[in-house]
């Protein structure tokens, strides 16, 4: 059974933060692909951490102040429906077994918000996400209005909820890391699966199919975003999605893959050679991104500000650049001028959590904010370089990330994806005992 008290509690810490007001909240729509088929379905992340409730067409209500109530709309018990598309709790059920105070159908939501929202000083939803939303609960808030005459007042103030759950999304609780570990490890498995079975002339695809179904038997289901299957010079294709070429014997294969479990992500990058062993240009450039890897993780550390893993990572590029002859001049002048740009265009990390791009601010006011025990984030240098005159020629088309998920700790931090190989030598030994079976 479902254990409701990281919700119940969620939502109790969410009506302490509202103070007084009505949340509402609606789950993702269900999304056609095409003729009677439909994207696999993924609940909103808001709505799930408040609810642990999966299923589409519902909407959770939150009241707070004096008389505080969480109520949850959601799609009635249908026999011939559930004979065709499954289960469903159906509000009586859901009532039961997730703890609202209150639950009824989905087709009662305008009707009964009409009702929920009278006399509530402040109205808070995810205010601009979903036009249709937007319209169809200031429509409601009009209704509420027509009834002043009764004495009854709609709400003069629409907040945004997400400035308030992004925070709590923020700080991840005990049951909420026990699952990312779970993800975590899952995918590690799937890196290690897809370096042992990596051939020269595998198209990327078949490496693509060994990294889900590594996830799946593990019994995650989906993929948290699109698996990057990039070999040689796909690699420099930053959100390269495609997986359909070749892999040729010497090129490297760089894969961003992540498993999603219970509603949170992973994100691992590893880059290997397709044959097994680096050559000296790749091992020489794959040291520089790993070196800047190991820097900016231990710049992961409680009080130190969001960008600090960022900055750490940038002056071991820039030194390994300045090596490698990519840039010229000090490192402070390949600093200055941006010059590593051309090699390493983006951040090094993100929020993780529910969402593999998770919510939570990366600065208050001005300033970057500190890191803090309980926020999880990755850590994912690289280094990707397109042919051009200004490059030295052994080192075109080799692109590399190395992406761990990190838990910043009350110590320093956790790296949650620690058993994917990742030096030069943990990967070319697991390549080379598989070719030796
Ligand atoms: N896989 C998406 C990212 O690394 O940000
Ligand atoms: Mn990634
Ligand atoms: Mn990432």
């Amino acid at each position: 059974m479902l254990d409701r008290s990281p919700y119940l509690q969620r939502r109790n810490a969410l009506q302490a933060k509202m103070q007084r007001g009505i949340a509402i909240v609606p789950t993702a729509p269900e999304v056609a692909r095409n003729a009677d088929t439909h994207y696999d379905y993924r609940h909103d992340s808001h709505f799930y951490y408040l609810t642990g409730f999966t299923e589409p067409e519902s909407v959770v209500v939150v009241i707070a102040g004096e008389s505080p109530q969480s109520i949850l709309f959601c799609r009635e018990k249908n026999t011939e429906r559930e004979i065709w598309d499954g289960f469903r709790y159906g509000p009586e059920g859901a009532r039961e077994q997730f703890g609202f105070d209150a639950t009824y159908p989905i087709a009662q939501l305008d009707e009964k918000l009409i009702e929920l929202m009278g006399n509530q000083p402040v109205l808070f939803y995810p205010l601009g996400t979903t036009p249709s939303w937007d319209a169809r609960l200031l429509k409601i808030r009009e209704a509420v209005k027509d009834k002043a005459r009764t004495g009854i007042f709609a709400p003069n103030e629409i907040r945004d909820v997400r400035e308030l759950l992004n925070e709590m999304r923020l700080f991840k609780q005990i049951n909420e890391l026990e699952i990312m570990r779970r993800a975590a490890t899952i995918s590690c498995g799937a890196h290690h699966r897809a370096m042992r079975f990596t051939r020269p002339n595998q198209f990327e695809y078949e490496v693509e199919a060994e990294l889900l179904h590594e996830f799946c038997r593990h019994g995650a289901r989906q993929a948290a975003y699109t698996s990057i299957v990039a070999g040689g010079a796909n690699a420099c294709t930053l959100h390269y999605v495609g997986n359909h070429a070749r892999l040729n014997d010497g090129d490297l294969l760089l894969i961003d893959a992540g498993c999603e479990v219970e509603g949170y992500a992973s994100d691992i990058t590893r880059t290997f050679p397709v044959n097994g062993k680096f050559s000296p240009a790749q091992r020489d450039v794959y040291e520089v991104v790993l070196a800047a890897q190991a820097a900016a993780i231990a710049a992961a550390t409680p009080g130190n500000l969001w960008n600090a893993p960022h900055e750490a990572a940038l002056r071991v590029l820039a030194q390994g650049f300045v090596d490698l002859k990519l840039c010229q001049g000090s490192v402070d002048s390949v600093l200055e001028s941006e010059s590593y740009k051309q090699f390493y265009m983006h951040r090094t990390g993100h929020w993780l959590g529910m969402d593999v791009h998770d919510v939570g601010e990366y600065k208050i006011g001005e300033q970057w904010r500190p890191l803090q025990a309980g926020m999880t984030l990755t850590v994912e240098p690289g280094c990707y370089i397109r042919p051009a005159d200004n490059v030295p020629r052994e080192l075109w088309n080799i692109g590399i990330r190395i992406e761990d998920d990190v838990l910043i700790t009350p110590q320093g931090n956790e790296v949650l994806t620690q058993s994917a190989p990742k030096t030069v030598d943990e990967i070319e030994e697991v390549m080379r005992q598989e070719k030796s079976t």
